[in-house]
Parts: C-alpha cells; structure tokens; sequence
C-alpha cells in the first residue's frame, strides 16, 4: 500500500502526454466495447476507437457515396496547417478554409501543443466553377475527399468539388475526420481515406421566427453555424409576424419603429448583410419570408392596411393574439409591400422567396364592413370561394409588385392553406411558380392531392417537424397544440419516401416558431434535432434512427464543442457504452 503514490509519480513521469486511464475501448463487431486496460497494452480513447469502427467513422451526416476509412491515426498540428490556394484566388473559398481553422482550434483547444510533434497538415479545396456564387436549386453540392501521407510525413487532404458549395462541405467532412483524442491529448486523422459525397435533396432547411420573441444576431449566427456543421443549406428566415416587426425597412422604417418590441430589437440593414454573409461563407441561403396577408399587427399602426388588428376574442379572427390580417381592398397597401419586397430583394438577393400565406382567418374579412362592401360592389357574395377570390386579388398584385424588382421570375413559397385546398390550388396557384410548404400532419390527405396535381413541396410535417411543440400551453392551460415533444427519432425517421412521389420533395424543413423561446433556449431547443433532419435529407438512409445513434450522440458532443448549447439526449454512459442502452 506504501508504494501505492510512488508507483503513481513514476507512471506520470514516464508517460507525461497520457492522462491516467483505466478504461479502454476495443472495436467488436462495429462497436466500440470499453475494457480495462491490459498491463503493458496502451489504452485507445473512445474517439480513436470510433473513428474507425463504424464504416461512416463519426461523419454526421453518413456520406452516400464511397466511403473509406482506412490506414491508421496520425497525430496533426492543429497549429501547422498549409492551405494550398490553388489558384482559388476566390473569397468564399478563403472563407472557406479560415472557418475550416476556427473549427479546428475550437477541438483543439486544451489539446497538448503539438509543436514539431503532430504531421503538418495540407488542405487543398480544387473548385471546377469558382464562379458559381449563389447557392440554387439546381447548385452541385458534391465532392470528393482524398487524406493520405506523404513520404515526409505530412498529411495531404485534397478536396474536389464542382462548386464551392460541394467544397465547403468537404471541408466540414475532413474537419469531422479530425479527432481529439482524450487519452494522448492530441489531435488526430486517418492517413488513408477516400470518400465521394452529394446530398439527396437540394432543399435542406431551418425555420427560425425572429417575431414572436426576438432572437439575437448572434443567436442566428450560432444557428446557422449549427446547420452548416449538419450540411443543412437554408435558414429560413420568419422576420416578422402580429406580434412584432423587428426588420428595419429602408422605404417603411415605421414599421420597426412601431412594431420591434424595443428600439434595439431590431435587424438593422447591417445586421441583416452580416447575416447573410455569414451564411453564404458556410455554404447557407437565407431565405426570407414576408409572411402575408395574415400574420400582420404590430408596426403598421399608422396605417389602415391591417384588418381585425387584436380584435377580441381572438380565437374568433386568428389562431394567436394578436390577430391582425391585410385588408386587400386598399390600394396603397401594394406600395407599402413593394418597398418591402424591393428592400428585401435587394439586401438579400434570394434565388427564392417566401410569401407566407399562413392561416388566413375568413372570418375576420368577413366582419370588417369595407371588406363585404368592396366585395358586394364587385357583386360578390360572402361564401369561401368569394374570400378566396379575394385573397387571390392580394395574392396576384403582391406578386406583380413583387415581380417588378427581380431579374428573373423567382420561384415562390407558400404554406399549405385554403388556398391550397384542391379545389382552389391550380386556379390561383400556378404549379411552375409555386412550391408548397406542407405544415399539416404527415397523412395530411391534401398532401396526396397536391402531390398528385405535380407541385413541387418542401415537407414541414408538424407531427414530426416542429420543434415547439411539447411544452406548456401560453393560451391556458395543458400542453400546446401539437404536443408532444418531437424527438430526433421521429425527425430522423421522417422520410419523404413515405409518399410514392418522393421526387417532388425538394427537401423538408424543421420549424422552430418562438411563441415560448427566446435566446436562452433556441440552441437546445433546435439542436442537435435538426441535425437528424440534416442527415435525413443528405442521404435518405434506409435505415432508421437507431443505427445513426452512436454516431449522433459524437455530432451532438461536435455541436457542444463549437460553441452550440445543443440538448444532451442521453446519459454519457451511453455514449461510453455502445450498444447497452437500446431496450
Ligand atoms: C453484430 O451486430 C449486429 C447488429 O448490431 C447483430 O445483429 C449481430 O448479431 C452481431 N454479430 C455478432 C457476431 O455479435
Ligand atoms: C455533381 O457533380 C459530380 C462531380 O462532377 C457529378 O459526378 C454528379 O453527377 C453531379 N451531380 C448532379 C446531380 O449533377
Ligand atoms: C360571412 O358572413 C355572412 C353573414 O354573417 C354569412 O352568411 C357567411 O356564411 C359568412 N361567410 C363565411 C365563408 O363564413
């Protein structure tokens, strides 16, 4: 027993890089099994054990081309990396690699300097079109990645990519390749490693509503970090609603001026170009909404625009207090609009645009006289078809306004509404200009029927894709309306495949709507659910959540390590112990 603290001073001296561990973990059968060291045997950190036991290692999302892992793990110097410019004289690929780095650093940080110990590291991103700027539809997000070891020990890691955006996320795969070993407190790679990579759909988004409680810039900017760690590509952005209106418009800023809930809750122009450029440099459109012609109140006080603006009781004229919904009737609302679509269009140049459409009330055109009486001057009646006449008459002169601003006829996104409604959808809603946003529950029949009509959709299933939803009521009591909670199972579980027409799936969308969040949660309560979204749509696996498990529990950890307050999923004892916690 007297020995016992010698014995310890001479283990620490002798093997000054490794902290003290009992445990190990060995590779069985796909897993990693944790064991007690053997005397005289090195113990293997869980990371190292992971990297190359599961066939994707701990990519997330799994890759869908070739995928190989090989070789062995080589310590590198997060703080000697050479990037190979290439020719690349390109500001989003600087960006690119410079992101790439900060990365680094951040799993490097309390690692042991690696000074002349760990191989240097060479990063070379080859894009065939550097000149395909703007992530689209149609955008080639696809690359190559090639890790091996040249004869002077040096890693190289070459990255080929159609465009850019195929190129960063190459890098975001070779910076997932990286490990921080626990034991040695080093960093390491596979020397020997080739992997070819495109996503499944071209539409892979978040929703974050900045209106009904304001979100920071930085929280946005910590969102849209987390999607570009998940190869997401679209932060959908909610700017405004009823209950705020927090985007500063250049040709309306009475409308922030009114309506943010404070001066300084507010998305100034800058903040707004800081946005956007952050997202660009990571591979991430912005894709704004101006959600209309419900979902409107505060800000256009000093306007006669808004209709039933916090009529009472709401639950008669809206879903949500406060109500408040355009009057299409008055002619100068389409001027007000046209300065916000041209302030829009501008500041954020999209290649789509969002024009809401969300819960139009009936019956609040139904009780505003003017209303009736326009409609009654024209010789219409009151009955659904007439209001839906009626929303089209706003439908088709915003568009117009909208239209005057761009170069090209942009496609439009529109939520699943009446106007969606089957017997409506075609007469209003041209299929080569539209894409529908499905939010009603997955066996939704309208989806069969709009799938069946040919229009393009982009799935937000609440029954699985909202990620509000399981909290407390705000209204009264209980729970909220879409209770319960939406684990990441049944996010990751939710395939467009489950319609027989999954090819007119542009992607789907997870929903964060801010009734009950404001900063301090909207990091746990996006992440890391979306990401099993990311993963969904990057490759559509055939399988199901479980066999994702080991390797989401690492990007959880990934998210964390970068600064994302992600929720933890499950005791660490599970991470620790692959496979022993599934009932
Ligand atoms: C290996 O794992 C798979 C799935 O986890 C299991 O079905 C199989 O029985 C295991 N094989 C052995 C030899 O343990
Ligand atoms: C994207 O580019 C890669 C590499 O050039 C090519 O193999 C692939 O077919 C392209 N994908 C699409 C959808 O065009
Ligand atoms: C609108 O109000 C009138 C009169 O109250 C009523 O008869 C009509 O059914 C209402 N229309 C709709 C679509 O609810």
């Amino acid at each position: 027993m007297n020995c016992l603290p010698f014995f310890i001073v001479i283990l620490h001296l002798t093997n000054t890089q490794n902290v003290d561990s009992v445990w190990t973990w060995t590779c069985k059968n796909q897993s990693c099994e944790k064991v007690r060291v053997q005397p005289e045997s090195k113990p293997i950190s869980l990371a190292a054990c992971k990297i190359s036991c599961d066939p994707y290692g701990t990519l997330w999302p799994q890759p869908t081309g070739r995928v190989e892992l090989g070789g062995e793990l080589v310590p590198v110097d997060p703080n000697n990396i050479e990037i190979n410019e290439n020719g690349n004289e390109n500001k989003l690929v600087r960006a690119g690699y410079r992101h790439f780095q900060t990365n680094l650093q951040k799993l490097g940080k309390g690692a042991e300097d690696q000074s002349g110990k760990g191989a240097k590291l060479i990063v070379t991103v080859k894009i065939e079109d550097p000149s395909q700027m703007q992530l689209r539809l149609t955008t080639n997000e696809s690359y190559s990645l090639r890790v091996s070891q040249s004869s002077t020990g040096s890693i190289n890691a070459d990255i080929m990519a159609p465009t850019y955006f195929g190129g960063r996320h190459g890098l975001e795969t070779l910076g997932q390749l990286i490990i921080y070993d626990d034991i040695l407190n080093n960093l390491q790679i596979p020397n020997d490693v080739y992997i070819t990579d495109g996503p499944v759909y071209p539409y892979r988004g978040v929703l974050l509503d900045t209106a009904r409680n304001y979100i920071s810039v930085d929280t946005i900017k910590r969102t849209i970090d987390g999607i570009s760690a998940s190869k997401l590509n679209t932060f959908h952005w909610h700017i405004t609603d009823s209950q705020s209106f927090p985007y500063v418009s250049r040709s309306n800023p009475d409308l922030s001026r009114l309506g943010a809930y404070s001066p300084r809750d507010v998305y100034t122009p800058d903040d707004v170009q800081d946005v956007i450029e952050y997202a660009h440099e990571r591979g991430v459109r912005v894709l704004p909404e101006f959600d209309a012609p419900a979902h409107v109140g505060e800000g256009w006080q000093d306007t006669d625009f808004v209709a039933c603006f916090n009529s009472q009781p709401w639950g008669q004229y809206c879903v949500e207090p406060p109500c408040g919904q355009f009057d299409p009737t008055k002619p100068k609302l389409y001027d007000a609009l046209e300065g916000i679509y041209k302030d829009m269009v501008r500041q954020f140049n999209p290649d789509i645009f969002h024009m809401g459409g969300d819960e139009v009330s009936i019956s609040c055109w139904n009780s505003t006289y003017s209303i009736v009486k326009w409609m009654a001057d024209r010789g219409w009646g009151t009955t659904e078809e007439d209001f839906i006449k009626l929303w089209n008459h706003f439908q088709t002169q915003a568009l117009e306004r909208f239209d005057k601003h761009t170069k090209e006829k942009l496609p439009i996104i529109m939520w699943t509404s009446t106007l969606t409604k089957k017997e409506y959808v075609e007469k209003y809603l041209p299929k080569d200009r539209y894409i529908i946003q499905v939010w009603t529950a997955k066996n939704d029949p309208e989806i069969f029927e709009l799938l069946k009509k040919g229009y393009r959709l982009i799935l937000s299933n609440y029954d699985a894709l909202y990620l509000d939803c399981g909290y407390a009521s705000w209204v009264g009591e209980g729970t909220n309306w879409c209770t319960p909670y939406k684990g990441w199972q049944s996010i990751y579980n939710n395939s467009p495949y489950i319609y027989n027409n999954a090819n007119q799936f542009l992607g789907a969308e997870a929903a964060l709507w801010t009734e009950q969040v404001d900063d301090t949660a909207v990091d746990n309560r996006i992440w890391p659910r979306a990401a099993a979204l990311g993963e969904r749509l990057w490759a559509e696996p055939a399988h199901t959540w479980r066999e994702a498990e080991n390797r989401m529990l690492v990007h959880r950890q990934r998210l964390v390590n970068r600064g994302i307050a992600a929720d933890a999923l499950e005791p660490r004892w599970c991470l620790q112990n692959e496979n022993n916690c599934p009932t």
